[in-house]
């Protein structure tokens, strides 16, 4: 099991790595760009919220890294508490890492058998209580609104008809019953990449990440974000068209070349945007 980092490259340079230089990698997974960046002399301060990602890279001894397992919304108090602002630069690689995709008691995928769970981190919430105690109403607003599901409704009835679902493969195969077998792709990604984003706030969260940015960049400072989704994406466009300390550098976002796309196919839909902190005091 590992990870490929996702415009690996491309966030490095756009990052402006300095050695000596102090950066936030919120999103440590594999540790992929985190190496890069002390391999390039910076210090990293890593977040992930999920304990086997902080463990993974603990175990690799790695000087000038420091660990802190925690949400990214909660960036500036963590920092804060530890001394370490302002920063040079802060990346983030959204979403889940093939460390989740691949282990199946995670709950993540629709092709291996495994609880509903879809916790990134230690948060309360799982997917199966989102499945089968909420009403079906509700549950066809989150495959809608999470997912772009265009068949959510009939969904949503199909999946309270048929309580409880307690595994990954029996939902996949509720859903493939609900949507007919005729259509490109497999029937549940969309369900499941909804069910994921509820269930991690991956969208409050993102926010909260962008809003903590402000204050604890350096003028000058970078901040890089790679999405994987048309909301995630359309959220960090809007939020720095309309931010007053940070200026987008990337007007379109960059996206991973042709050969990168065939390599690793988690590239394709990846978006990265980055934008750098305004002169200003620090808050
Ligand atoms: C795509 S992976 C990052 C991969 C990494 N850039 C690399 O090169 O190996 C995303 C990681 O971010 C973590 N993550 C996602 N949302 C988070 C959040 N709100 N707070 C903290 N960590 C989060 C996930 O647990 C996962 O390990």
């Amino acid at each position: 099991m590992s990870h490929t980092s996702v415009l690996y490259h491309e966030a490095l340079d756009w990052l402006a790595v300095r050695p000596g230089g102090v950066y936030v990698d919120a999103t440590l997974g594999g540790a992929g760009h985190t190496r890069g960046i002390l391999e390039r002399g910076g210090r990293v301060i890593a977040f992930d919220q999920d304990p086997e990602a902080i463990a993974r890279a603990q175990a690799l001894d790695l000087p000038n890294l420091t660990l802190v397992q925690a949400n990214f919304r909660d960036l500036v108090p963590e920092l804060e508490k530890r001394s370490l602002t302002p920063v040079d630069g802060i990346l983030a690689d959204l979403g889940v890492s093939s460390f989740h995709l691949d282990d199946a008691r995670r709950g993540f995928s629709y092709q291996q058998e495994g609880p509903l769970d879809m916790r990134m981190g230690e948060g309360a919430l799982t997917a199966a209580e989102v499945v089968n105690t909420y009403p079906e109403e509700d549950i066809a607003d989150i495959l809608y609104r999470y997912g772009e599901e265009p068949r959510s409704r009939r969904i949503a009835r199909f999946i309270v008809e048929n309580r409880p679902i307690t595994t990954t493969t029996q939902l996949a195969e509720v859903i493939r019953r609900a949507t007919g077998y005729r259509q490109a792709g497999h029937p549940a990604r969309k369900t499941f990449q909804a069910l994921r984003i509820y269930v991690n706030d991956e969208l409050g969260t993102l926010e909260q990440l962008l809003r903590g940015a402000e204050p604890v960049l350096k003028p000058g400072g970078r901040l890089v974000i790679i999405s994987f989704h048309s909301l995630e994406d359309r959220l960090v466009k809007h939020f720095l068209r309309d931010s007053t300390l940070l200026k987008p550098l990337t007007k379109k976002p960059i996206t991973p070349s042709e050969s990168e796309q065939r390599a690793n196919p988690r590239a394709r839909s990846a978006k990265m945007r980055v934008a750098e902190r305004t002169d200003g005091g620090i808050a």
